[in-house]
């Protein structure tokens, strides 16, 4: 029988499949189901800077935003279901009540005072801290240094902040994405998770106006993670968890492939429920039986491109063979 067990940020899971952050982990009930389907880690829904900062100083908060209305309409509906003594309550019931670690998420864009909170998220008993960062690089005077330099500094100041593990949840909007991660694994995070899924706009050609694009992922966004977990492997410092369009068994094993040591999980468990972790580690299991491997460091990394004969493949992205092959 395939020993399931991985290793990610230090930690121990009993299996790859992490359910990521979202409102799946945002109950203590919730979690233990996630953890009774067999999943080897939970990330719990991101707690933001202003939240962090309003629980500080209410008047710093405001300071960021033109007034005070734009404060309450781009919080005020978070704020009320979600406080921040809230969250530390739900990091020590949930340590209490599961067996698997426990990752708190925090959502930030700078090193302000929010920083010195991690320490109480380390305080309630999470086992590490997921940082999910994403600055949309939007502003034409801001060059590609600019922008890294605000994830490096804070990379930097949380690790030295907390003693628990660190990981960072980034996006793929960087000018030099392999060099960009290459110094943020050199900081002293333990690992990064590839990519976050953005809120994306969407055009209602009826009405003419600009509405939310589907929440849910599609199996054909795993692509990106993919390739670039395939061509990071080995060549950062820190582990690498897939995150956005694995929704079955055979991603997690592609994934894993690659060089992933661990997957994070949401659609497919939003919209299939927990069920989907048993089959998708069923799957796994029996592959890993069928090939004959007894756990995923035998084939872990396997078809990353430093173990590849020919490491083009992950980063061929013209069709040009494609048209040439198939007579289009
Ligand atoms: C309803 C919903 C809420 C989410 N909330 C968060 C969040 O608070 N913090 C975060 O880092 N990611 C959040 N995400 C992104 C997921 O953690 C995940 O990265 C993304 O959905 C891609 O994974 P998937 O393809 O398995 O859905 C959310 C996603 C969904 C669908």
């Amino acid at each position: 029988m395939a020993n399931l067990k991985t290793t990610y940020l230090g930690l121990e899971l009993k299996s790859p499949i992490i359910v990521g952050s979202s409102e799946l982990n945002n109950s203590v009930e919730r979690i233990k189901k996630h953890a009774d389907a067999g999943a080897g880690a939970v990330v719990l829904k991101s707690l933001f800077e202003e939240q962090i900062l309003m629980d500080i100083d209410a008047q710093r908060v405001n300071n960021m935003y033109d007034t005070y209305q734009a404060v309450e309409e781009q919080l005020g509906y978070y704020l009320k279901k979600h406080t921040v003594g809230d969250y530390l309550t739900l990091i020590k019931n949930t340590k209490e009540a599961v067996d698997i670690p426990v990752i708190a998420s925090i959502n930030c864009a700078s090193d302000s005072e929010w920083i010195e909170f991690a320490k109480d998220v380390e305080r309630a008993g999470a086992d590490a801290i997921e940082i999910n960062m994403f600055l949309l690089p939007s502003d034409a005077e801001m060059e590609g240094k600019d922008f890294e330099k605000i994830y490096l500094n804070i990379a930097e100041k949380v690790t030295k902040t907390v003693s628990i593990p660190v990981s960072f949840k980034i996006g793929s909007y960087f000018s030099a994405l392999a060099n960009f991660a290459k110094k943020l694994s050199y900081t002293d995070i333990k690992g990064m998770v590839l990519f976050n899924k953005f809120y994306t706009p969407a055009i209602d050609i009826e009405k003419e106006t600009i509405s939310a694009g589907s929440i849910f992922s599609s199996q054909a966004d795993n692509g990106m993670p993919l390739r670039w977990i395939g061509i990071l492997n080995n060549r950062v410092q820190c582990d690498l968890a897939a995150s956005t369009g694995v929704h079955n068994g055979k991603d997690v094993i592609s994934n894993l492939l690659v060089g992933a040591n661990a997957v994070q999980m949401v659609s497919s468990i939003l919209k299939n429920g927990d069920e989907q972790i048993v089959k998708s580690l069923e799957e796994l299991s029996a592959w890993m039986d069928k090939k004959g491997y007894k756990t995923i460091e035998e084939f872990r990394g396997k078809l990353s491109q430093r173990e590849m004969k020919n490491p083009m493949l992950l980063e061929r992205v013209q069709f040009m063979k494609y048209f040439a092959d198939s007579g289009l």
